[in-house]
């Protein structure tokens, strides 16, 4: 029997005819107790429409992870590896992140205190702001008034030696209710998108790229991205955009050999497209606080070069340029009416296909304000798959 999907309520911000395949609510079944064949039916849902929603269900951590290891077996460890070792400890990830002990594949997330948690006495939670990232933050009096951001626009990924988890499973258990929150984007274009309480806000990768014109679809369709080794510590002394999509190009990451060491084997390069397994379509899936280099493939033989970006290819290894390059391409696929914000009810189980998608944290919480989420994905057992000679043809 088919299972039930309905569409997700979007917000009026939305613009419906761009989601009409993306997100939809599983009706009536619990994520830990599916048939193969509901199963089946779940992971090709989630393949079609990136982000699948499980209403009013209470997981537990076990349930989580057996739940998002179905979708890439082969795999145990967490998306980040263990978070305890010590070249992570300076990592931007790592305030973020507690473990569950019993499960160490989930990790607590949130805001607050949180006292005998699965087998945590106690557990102070923060959730990430802006205000810490971002070069120039909203004022604390704009921030007094519910004024907010995009924290960072990012793919749950380690980008470094793991390979990007498949899926990833965020669990609600304890929702604060609170006032709307104005995410500004403050880049000059007047943006703003009404957001709930400590939303998650979701783009697809999909429409990332089908909405590029023509010279920026080429350039994508031939474009592999390096990342730099360990990027969450490469990182770290760097500030962001205001809109949160990437970072701002002011020298002031950690030198190449300060980082922790790495090995020049372990750095990953990602074509900039990435397939869908089962669509067979193209996502645009770039971090772009992590990227480095970029490596362009020339225009294949019988492709127009009229108007075409570096027809020839290219290594482009200034990194103010690619990030330039990133953001012109990215940055429409994040406008108000294309973000989908969730607005978190306690019990809500989100399964978002995390190469498929970006995703970001907004919004800020007072420190009395207790949120406790579970966060589950897995470093997965191979690496995206880039665009098909035929891709190239159709889109370069
Ligand atoms: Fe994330």
């Amino acid at each position: 029997m088919a299972i039930e999907l309905a569409p997700l309520p979007l917000p009026k911000s939305a613009d419906p005819s761009k989601f009409a395949h993306f997100g939809r609510e599983v009706k009536g079944l619990h994520p830990a107790r599916l048939t193969p064949d509901q199963l089946e039916q779940v992971k090709d849902a989630l393949y079609k429409y990136d982000a699948l929603l499980f209403r009013n269900v209470v997981v537990t951590p076990e349930e989580q992870y057996a739940f998002t290891k179905e979708f890439d077996p082969l795999c145990d460890s967490y998306g980040h590896g263990n978070n305890k070792t010590e070249s992570t400890v300076k990592s931007v990830l790592h305030p973020d992140l507690k473990t569950i002990p019993r499960v160490p594949q989930v990790q607590l997330i949130g805001n607050g205190i949180v006292y005998n948690h699965e087998g945590l006495a106690e557990a102070k939670l923060k959730h990430p702001s802006h205000t810490t990232f971002h070069k120039s933050p909203v004022s604390p009096e704009d921030e007094e008034k519910g004024v907010t951001r995009f924290y960072r626009w990012h793919i749950d990924a380690a980008l470094y030696d793991l390979n990007p988890p498949k899926v990833t499973t965020l669990y609600g258990l304890k929702v604060p209710k609170g006032s709307t929150q104005v995410c500004r984007y403050d880049d000059g274009t007047g943006d703003e998108l009404p957001v709930p309480l400590g939303t998650t806000a979701f783009v697809s990768g999909k429409t990332m790229f089908n909405i590029l014109p023509p010279e920026y679809k080429s350039l994508a369709v031939r474009s592999r991205v390096k990342y730099a080794p360990h990027p969450y510590i490469w990182m770290a002394p760097a500030r962001a955009m205001p809109t949160g999509l990437g970072i701002e190009s002011e020298g002031r990451e950690l030198p190449l050999n300060e980082v922790p060491p790495w090995e020049e084997s372990r750095i990953k390069i990602f074509p900039v497209l990435w397939k869908n397994p089962v669509t067979g379509e193209l996502h645009f899936e770039v971090h772009p606080c992590g990227i480095l280099e970029l490596f362009v493939d020339p225009l294949p033989e019988g492709a127009m070069r009229e108007g075409a970006l570096y027809p020839d290819g290219a290594h482009i290894t200034n990194l103010k340029e690619v990030r330039e390059l990133m953001y012109k391409m990215q940055r429409p696929a994040i406008a108000p009416q294309l973000v989908y914000p969730h607005d978190w009810q306690e019990n809500d189980f989100i399964l978002f296909h995390n190469r498929g998608v970006l995703h970001s944290v907004v919004g800020a919480f007072k420190p009395d304000q207790v949120r406790a989420f579970h966060q589950c994905n897995l470093a997965a057992s191979d690496e995206p798959i880039g665009p098909s000679p035929d891709d190239v043809k159709r889109w370069a």
